[in-house]
């Protein structure tokens, strides 16, 4: 009996070494974590399958979602050397706030199914880095809950048919100091995510969506096939075209970026009608399948629209060395979309800390490593496409 003591004294301890927070709630066990696809595999392994599949999904074969990432290892860097890198200033510039990076939190649709903190946690975590964070239309914390969390707070515009609904939207957000309307535009209608329609894919019943309490999108019905099919019923004018541009500006006070662009004539035509910038997109691969990458539409644009106009883009980014080939090439800032949702699931507002943490670390060392002292150091002859 004192064998037997002894064993569960030692299980015991054995188990309290592991017992973590974690652990606590069911959390399967970290590896050591180096990079961000660790906490991918995380994400994975612990959010129930439905909801997994909604964040990961592209549209139809997903061969947009993969290049995205693919088209990266197309472009080689040719490191500068000798430059005395002891001073490394990742800060940006943009709509006349200084941002201490240019690492942009993207819009991302109900981050409470992530973590209970949702869009709150994003909004700190980002603040924790100067980081600026996008609100979603189709967040599950508002407007009015998530402002004041965060000094640089975008809100992303999902045009509803009913346009007093934008309206209202839109009239709220300068009123609560966001900075800019990031109006996404490559959202006709949704892309078909074809394991959303498989697994019938449900918001909880237990969220809802933050901006549309009263009305029929505050929760999601039961139906055969996605439930984010409710979305094209109410949100996406079909109808819409540039001309929308000034009257976005004119009922919300704010900037308008322009997020979905591909082609260097639309990006033209967004700052004819008066945007303030454009923010190369494919919607992480989820809206037209095929799309080209983004990261070889970020030296055509910024061809076409000239050095001075904000060029931001996202898709695919998960390293140090992806944030230095998007600004070589052109952009002023990248966004992130998935790695957000990875490091919330994982811990929240610390787990946003985290990625934030992990990507600028690398971005860092790239910098160091490729001879560049500041943003401005990062010029196109960095990068080679093999
Ligand atoms: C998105 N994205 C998106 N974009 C937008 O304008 N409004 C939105 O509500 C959403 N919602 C959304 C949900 C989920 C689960 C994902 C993965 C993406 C697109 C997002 O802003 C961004 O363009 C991509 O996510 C960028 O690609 P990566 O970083 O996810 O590869
Ligand atoms: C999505 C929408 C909400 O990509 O943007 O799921």
């Amino acid at each position: 009996s004192k064998v037997f003591t002894i064993l569960c004294f030692s299980l015991g301890r054995l188990g309290l070494d592991f017992v973590e927070e974690e652990v606590a709630r069911g959390y399967s066990m970290p590896k050591k974590i180096i990079n961000l696809f660790d906490l991918e595999e995380l994400f994975e392994k612990n959010l129930p399958s439905p909801i997994a599949g909604y964040y990961k999904s592209g549209a139809r074969d997903e061969i947009t979602l993969k290049k995205n990432r693919e088209i990266f290892n197309k472009y080689e860097l040719l490191p500068k050397l000798l430059r005395d890198v002891s001073n490394i200033d990742t800060s940006v510039e943009i709509l006349g706030q200084n941002l201490k990076n240019p690492i942009i939190l993207a819009p991302v649709a109900m981050q409470q199914m992530a973590h209970e903190d949702g869009e709150i946690a994003s909004a700190k975590g980002a603040r924790s880095f100067g980081s600026a964070m996008t609100l979603s239309t189709s967040s599950n914390y508002s407007i009015e809950e998530v402002a004041g969390h965060n000094e640089n707070l975008f809100f992303q515009l999902y045009f509803a048919k009913d346009r007093s609904i934008t309206e209202n939207m839109l009239k709220k957000t300068k009123e609560f100091g966001f900075k800019a309307i990031v109006f996404t535009a490559d959202v006709p209608q949704l892309g078909t995510r074809e394991g959303d329609e498989r697994n019938n894919f449900k918001m909880p019943d237990h969220l809802s969506l933050g901006n549309f309490k009263g009305t029929i999108l505050e929760k999601f019905d039961d139906r055969d096939g996605s439930s984010m099919n409710m979305h094209n019923e109410v949100l996406f004018d079909k109808s819409l075209t540039f001309e929308i541009i000034p009257w976005i500006k004119k009922v919300s006070g704010l900037p308008v970026l322009v997020k979905g662009i591909l082609r260097p004539d639309d990006a033209s035509l967004c700052f004819k009608h008066g945007a303030d910038g454009v923010i190369i997109s494919n919607h992480g691969g989820r809206q037209l399948d095929t799309a080209t990458p983004t990261l070889n539409q970020i030296e055509p644009l910024r061809k076409e629209i000239g050095k001075d106009k904000l060029l931001i883009v996202d898709g695919g980014i998960r390293r140090g060395t992806d944030i230095l080939k998007c600004i070589a090439l052109g952009a002023n800032a990248v966004q992130i979309g998935r790695p957000v949702l990875w490091g919330l699931n994982y811990k929240g507002k610390e787990g946003v800390e985290l990625v934030l943490d992990i990507l600028l670390k690398e971005f860092i060392e790239t910098m160091i490593l490729t001879g560049c002292r500041n943003l401005n150091e990062i010029t196109r002859d960095l990068v080679r496409k093999t």
